[in-house]
């Protein structure tokens, strides 16, 4: 970040981990293998009490897989997923994990206001279960060139949005992540415009890949991914893909987001992801996979064009779409 024809994700699911394994690996950690494995690996240990803790949407999980978001590539191995990660409230570094993992998710509750047709706060676990929670499996692009490929749990945006009841005149939606800066050490450093704040279109929210990730690998969310409310729009660069949200509020301006306020030139609001459109200061064109560490071409929309690319027709000659 600063500083510093049949589309590919179509294909049978052949080389993605079946779901039975991971959750089979889910019944095996809890199992009377537990102990010995946990002796074993200080890393499996650390990972097994951020993701089996005290959690109250556990028994909520897991959930059935939507078949119809399928992917090109293996899933990534959890322990990548959770180890590795971008939270700029915990630090700059990608091993915050441990740190993020201590950040407290519950009581949480949600506010939706702005335009809509009477402003709620909600709590979580209410809201959990009024929401159709299904499985995806979504890849994950982030403006690094790294990328991953998730069973990310959740429901989709426009469910919210339904729920939420927003105005005609709303043209947009902004969402925020939590602000306490005694939990979060990042947030200490003043010249970030905290709290971190994203923002979608209307139309861009209620299309069906939009999708409030809740859990993951079977398993309510760890909080290092973003729990207990995190956004997946994965035709665009990881940091539109804002995490541990406490407010969504509809408005009509276009929202002030994070990175774009920080530094317009490299994190535009659009962040659409184009191979052929590099960052200022590198290349789009290829991306590493968390894991194999294999390099592999970046498609246009990470590959989702068939769903999203409607939403910029006639666009592109007004509007930066790919940074
Ligand atoms: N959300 C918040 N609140 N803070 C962040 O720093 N980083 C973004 C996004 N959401 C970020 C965030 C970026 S740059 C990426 S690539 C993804 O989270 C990383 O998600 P992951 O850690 O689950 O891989």
């Amino acid at each position: 970040m600063l500083t510093r024809s049949k589309p590919g994700w179509a294909i049978p699911e052949a080389s993605a981990t079946p779901e039975g394994v991971y959750l089979n690996r889910r019944a095996l950690l809890k199992s009377a293998a537990l102990p010995l494995i946990l002796a074993a690996s200080p890393l499996a240990a650390g990972l097994a009490r951020a993701a089996e803790s005290s959690d109250p949407s556990a028994g909520l999980y897991p959930v059935a897989r939507n078949p119809r978001y399928s992917l090109d590539r293996a899933v990534t191995p959890e322990s990548e997923v959770t180890t590795y990660n971008n939270f700029y409230e915990f630090g700059s570094q990608k091993e915050i994990w441990r740190n993020a993992a201590k950040l407290p998710v519950r009581p949480w509750t949600v506010t939706i206001d702005g335009m809509v047709e009477k402003p709620q706060t909600v709590d979580i676990d209410t809201l959990l279960k009024a929401m159709p929670l299904e499985e995806r499996l979504y890849r994950h692009r982030c403006v690094e060139a790294w990328a991953m490929a998730v069973p990310w749990s959740g429901f989709p945006l426009k469910a919210l949005v339904d729920f939420a009841k927003p105005l005609g005149s709303a043209k947009y939606l902004t969402m925020q992540t939590f602000l306490d800066s005694s939990v979060a050490s990042g947030q200490r450093q003043f010249w970030y415009p905290w709290p971190y704040t994203e923002g979608l279109t209307v139309a861009e929210a209620t299309n069906e890949m939009a999708f409030i990730v809740t859990g993951a690998y079977g398993k309510p969310l760890p909080p290092q991914n973003g729990s207990p409310l995190r956004l997946a729009v994965p035709w665009k660069y990881g940091f539109k893909s804002i995490k541990s949200i406490v407010r969504f509020a509809f408005t009509d301006k276009k929202p002030d987001t994070f990175w774009e306020h920080l530094q317009a030139s490299e994190y535009g609001f659009w962040a659409n992801v184009n191979p052929k459109v590099p960052h200022p200061r590198w290349s789009q064109a290829t991306e590493r996979l968390l894991g194999s560490g294999e390099r592999v071409p970046t498609q246009l929309y990470n590959g989702y064009g068939e769903y999203v690319a409607t939403l910029y027709s006639g666009m592109e000659k007004n509007e930066k779409l790919f940074m």
